[in-house]
């Protein structure tokens, strides 16, 4: 019999969630669970690389649990867990250090992003971060990790680590795939197409939280930036009409070429209202339904209590192999 290939994603509780998120992750993960082992996880260990307010991140953790669950992932078919409930994340990635470079890991994009943006805080989790992001993916033996582009590098390093580890233990680790969407690969601000919507942005009208509520959304996308012309077409001098076809074409659930001609003889005045109207009938639901959730702390803390057993006991398989490969002893109990 076949198995089912194994996939494995996270995102970091680390405050809003943009439709960016939204439409580069967990909308692409929903259509996975019935076809794929899959494993969603909250990457919380990762959001200590910038300074969090401890009760914030701890609100952060439930709030996008409950998201998840209100965006269709069903516990029911898959594991969903926080990475800081699974020791074997911290251990294996211990062990990675070993085969990781320093050089490689300085040479990230990310990486220097956000030393730029968090001068004060330069700390040695921001430079590892890719090594933790590829125990993440290595301790499942995924086949397949279905990212937006801005972590395509990190997943390419996650190959490089595991093939070096492979190559110098014999072999130990699966070499996992990315998976991109065509369309929702990378969703650019409203204000500036040019760059990655992103919730850390100074300018609050360049994204659309998850949490926005419709009047928002409608003001939001009246106010998002066109190109010169009339046409709704993609085209590489109209980024910010493409980029708002995208967002679209994703909501509506319609491909892009039939966006084009729905809008063939639009303004951007009307294409702009619509575009709000289907982000707002796409959000709204998701929204009341993970308040709903929200109000039920004790039904989220059991189901991320019995995701952290689940992947726990496949992680540790792993982490069993790679231990033994590398000459440590076995725990035993005494
Ligand atoms: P994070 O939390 O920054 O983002 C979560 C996911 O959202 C995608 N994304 C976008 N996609 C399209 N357009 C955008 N504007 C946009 N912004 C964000 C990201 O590509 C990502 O897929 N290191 C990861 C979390 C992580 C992880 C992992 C992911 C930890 N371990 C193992 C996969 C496998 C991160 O910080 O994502």
């Amino acid at each position: 019999m076949d198995q089912k290939k194994v996939i494995l994603s996270g995102i970091q509780p680390s405050g809003i969630m943009t439709i960016g998120n939204y439409l580069g992750a967990i909308k692409n993960w929903g259509v996975m669970q019935d076809e794929y082992d899959c494993l969603f996880m909250l990457a919380d260990l990762h959001t200590l690389t910038v300074k969090q307010e401890p009760a914030r991140l701890r609100a952060n953790t439930y709030e996008l649990t409950a998201l998840y669950l209100a965006c269709g992932l069903d516990p029911e078919k898959s594991v969903l867990f926080l990475q800081s409930h699974v020791p074997a994340h911290a251990e294996l990635s211990w062990i990675l250090n070993t085969v990781a470079y320093p050089g490689e890991l300085s040479r990230m994009t990310q990486f220097k992003d956000k030393c730029a943006r968090h001068a004060d805080n330069i700390n040695m989790g921001l430079m590892d971060y890719p090594v933790l992001m590829a125990a993440d993916i290595l301790l499942y033996q995924a086949d397949v990790v279905p990212i937006g582009i801005d972590q395509k590098q990190h997943l390419e390093l996650t190959r490089d680590l595991a093939m070096r580890f492979n190559n110098r233990y014999g072999d130990t680790f699966k070499i996992p795939e990315a998976y991109i969407g065509k369309v929702g690969a990378k969703i650019y601000s409203l204000q500036d197409p040019e760059k990655k919507m992103s919730k850390s942005d100074e300018n609050l009208n360049a994204f659309v939280s998850m949490d926005d509520d419709t009047d928002t959304i409608m003001r939001k996308f009246k106010r998002a930036v066109t190109d010169s012309g009339s046409e709704v077409r993609r085209a590489p001098d109209k980024p910010g009409v493409t980029n708002l076809i995208n967002i679209y074409s994703l909501f509506a659930g319609k491909s892009v070429e039939e966006t084009e001609k729905e809008f063939e003889n639009a303004g951007y005045a009307e294409f702009k209202r619509r575009v709000g109207e289907a982000v707002a009938a796409g959000v709204e639901p998701i929204r009341r339904e993970k308040d709903r959730i929200l109000s039920d702390k004790g039904y989220i803390d059991k189901l991320l209590a019995s995701g952290a057993e689940r992947a726990a006991a496949a992680a540790e398989r792993t982490l069993r192999k790679v231990y033994k490969k590398v000459g440590l002893l076995p725990r035993v109990k005494a």
